[in-house]
């Protein structure tokens, strides 16, 4: 087996990204969409890799053969692996996924999720090699923009506004973070995550709704818009009603505003990703006309604290 090199980087180089990109460009586009980024969405750019460490394989003579992006969530690490091998025995994601659990107990250790998108056959064997086993799947939902009138009319009628940046952080991290309770990646969110999501080149404050309701903030649904895609596409990104205002038909609500604010912008596809398992809001969606077009898996190994 030629002998593999994987190193990390907090940031990419010029070349090191024109090699990235070269690589993508060489590949499934779809699998390669579908690997970088939050939201599991995206392509490898400058912007994309800001917040995550990117771990760069390379064979014997040099050549980049694959890489990988380690994230960081406030509850846990995520790992999404791009590997240009056909080999059967997978060696470069092998080693990349033994190198970002070595990163991740250098940072004190905890979960690494391994996110496989359009899941191959040899991707189990893999994981399962590399001590991983399954944890959960995520179902991507699709439907078409505007939704149909006769769902938007059933909607329990509501008044959103836009967030205000500097003004509705805290009330938004605190219904974020009790409606996620012990969600791998949605929970125990600080205001640094936000900030961080604030400062995002796709941010846009109006395109995150606030509703509020007996004098404090309710529930709230942030939208995304896909540029980078051709049409443009309209996610729903996160989507939260505080524990104390649920099953009051505010998540049918919050989910029609949050697609009429993207159709509103011209986008005729919306999307949003959601664990298999959550059945409240995937039947919410099902019954809004989404369907499932896509299915990832999450492995999840816990690494430990090794400094
Ligand atoms: C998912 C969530 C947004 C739903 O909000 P909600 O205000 O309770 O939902 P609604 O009252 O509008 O209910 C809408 C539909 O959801 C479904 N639903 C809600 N709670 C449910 C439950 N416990 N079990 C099954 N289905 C449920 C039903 O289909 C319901 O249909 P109905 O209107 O015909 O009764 C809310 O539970 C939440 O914030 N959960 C935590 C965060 C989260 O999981 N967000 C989604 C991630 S993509």
């Amino acid at each position: 087996m030629t002998p593999l090199l994987v190193e990390a980087r907090e940031h990419l180089s010029t070349s090191e990204a024109a090699e990235v990109d070269r690589l993508l460009g060489g590949i499934d586009t779809l699998a390669a969409r579908g690997t970088i980024g939050e939201g599991k969405r995206g392509s490898l750019d400058a912007d994309a890799v800001e917040g995550s460490t990117v771990l760069l394989a390379r064979d014997g003579q040099g050549h980049l053969v694959g890489f990988a992006t380690l994230q960081r969530h406030p509850a846990s690490f995520g790992v999404e692996i791009v590997d240009s091998g056909t080999d059967p025995g997978e060696p470069v994601t092998r080693a990349l996924l033994r190198r970002a659990g070595q990163e991740v107990e250098r940072r004190g250790g905890g979960a690494l999720f391994y996110w496989v998108h359009e899941a191959g056959d040899a991707e189990p064997a893999v994981a399962t090699a590399e001590g991983f086993t399954l944890d959960r799947e995520l179902f991507e939902m699709r439907t078409p923009l505007p939704l149909q009138s006769d769902m938007v009319d059933a909607a329990r009628p509501i008044v959103t506004r836009p967030f205000v940046p500097g003004v509705d952080e805290e009330a938004w991290l605190e219904v974020n973070n009790r409606a996620f309770a012990g969600h791998p990646e949605q929970s125990g969110w600080d205001m640094a995550d936000l900030r961080a999501r604030e400062a995002e080149p796709w941010f846009d404050p109006h395109g995150l709704l606030l509703l509020e309701l007996e004098g404090r903030l309710a529930g709230s649904c942030w939208t995304k818009v896909h540029e980078e895609v051709d049409p443009h596409e309209g996610e729903i990104f996160v989507i939260a009603v505080d524990p104390d205002f649920e099953h009051q038909g505010l998540g049918r609500a919050l989910t029609v505003a949050g697609y009429a604010y993207l159709a509103g912008l011209g986008l005729t596809e919306g999307i949003l990703y959601v664990d298999a398992a959550n059945t409240a809001a995937v039947s919410l969606y099902r019954s809004l006309g989404l369907e499932v077009v896509r299915v990832d898996r999450a492995y999840v190994r816990t690494m430990p604290n090794q400094p």
